[in-house]
């Protein structure tokens, strides 16, 4: 049976046209740390939630989220300022570690608390026999165009790796452009509709998949992005890290 989402439209779904790169905000200096949600993140992801989908009802109950098994929640955290506690993330041994399966952060359950910062977006990736499903994704619209959206997509390869999944998959709208922009860059392609999947107005899902994550051919591609990704907001003077 198929089961519809109650997802709402994303709060400026209609005016994400495809941008072309060069239309990127130029971004002032920003840290984005990526980790695992801790229960003290709860207000705050609903506060973002409403933010991004204004009438998605029931909102998530990221509380329970947060606690169950075969899940990650990860979150894109802007800090106040730099620290030199966490080491910048280093995109080429995240492929390598998703090649080699080290655990990561998805399984270390290394949670980060910290002061000062306010989170940016956010993913809930769920792993199903083999296959991990990005439930949902979100990033704050002051946040958006400057690398987030990336970091989060990482951030589910590699836990999607990390639990021993082959392909990461996601609905999607047919309307989101932005979205499946971000998507068919990482190798997402669509596989399939769902039909008037959105409860609120009905709109039709596209379904995306990625290859096999674990193909060389994939994971050089990922490699090269994640390497693009890094140096690109390096010299906009932007840092990600993880926790
Ligand atoms: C989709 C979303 C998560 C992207 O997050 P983001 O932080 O702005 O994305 P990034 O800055 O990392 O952009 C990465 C890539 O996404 C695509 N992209 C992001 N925003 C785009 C836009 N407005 N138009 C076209 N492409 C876009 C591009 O391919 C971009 O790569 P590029 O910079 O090389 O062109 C964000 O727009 C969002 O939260 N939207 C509302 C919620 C939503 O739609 N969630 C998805 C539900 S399935």
């Amino acid at each position: 049976m198929q089961i519809k989402h109650n997802g709402s439209k994303a709060s400026n779904t209609s005016n994400q046209s495809a941008n072309p790169a060069f239309l990127r905000k130029p971004a002032k200096s920003r840290v984005y740390l990526l980790r695992n949600a801790a229960s003290s993140d709860v207000e705050q992801l609903s506060e973002l939630e409403r933010g991004v989908f204004p009438s998605l009802w029931p909102p998530t109950n990221f509380a329970h989220e947060i606690k169950k098994d075969q899940q990650a929640v990860l979150v894109a955290n802007l800090r106040s300022g730099r620290t030199e506690t966490e080491n910048p993330i280093q995109n080429t041994s995240l492929v390598e570690r998703m090649v080699g399966g080290i655990k990561t952060l998805a399984t270390q359950g290394n949670v980060a608390h910290h002061t000062g910062s306010r989170l940016a977006g956010w993913a809930i990736i769920w792993f199903v026999v083999g296959e991990a499903h990005i439930a949902s994704i979100g990033v704050a619209e002051m946040d958006r165009r400057h690398g987030v959206g990336e970091l989060l997509i990482l951030g589910a390869i590699e836990a999607a790796a990390a639990n021993d999944c082959d392909e990461l998959t996601l609905e999607v709208r047919k309307s989101n452009d932005a979205a499946q922009a971000l998507y068919k860059k990482y190798g997402f392609k669509v596989v399939g509709e769902r039909k008037g999947y959105y409860v609120d107005d009905n709109e039709d899902a596209l379904i995306m998949t990625t290859p096999d994550i674990r193909e060389p051919q994939y994971a050089a591609k990922l490699a090269r992005l994640a390497v693009d990704h890094s140096r690109r907001w390096e010299e906009s003077g932007s840092r990600f890290q993880r926790a």
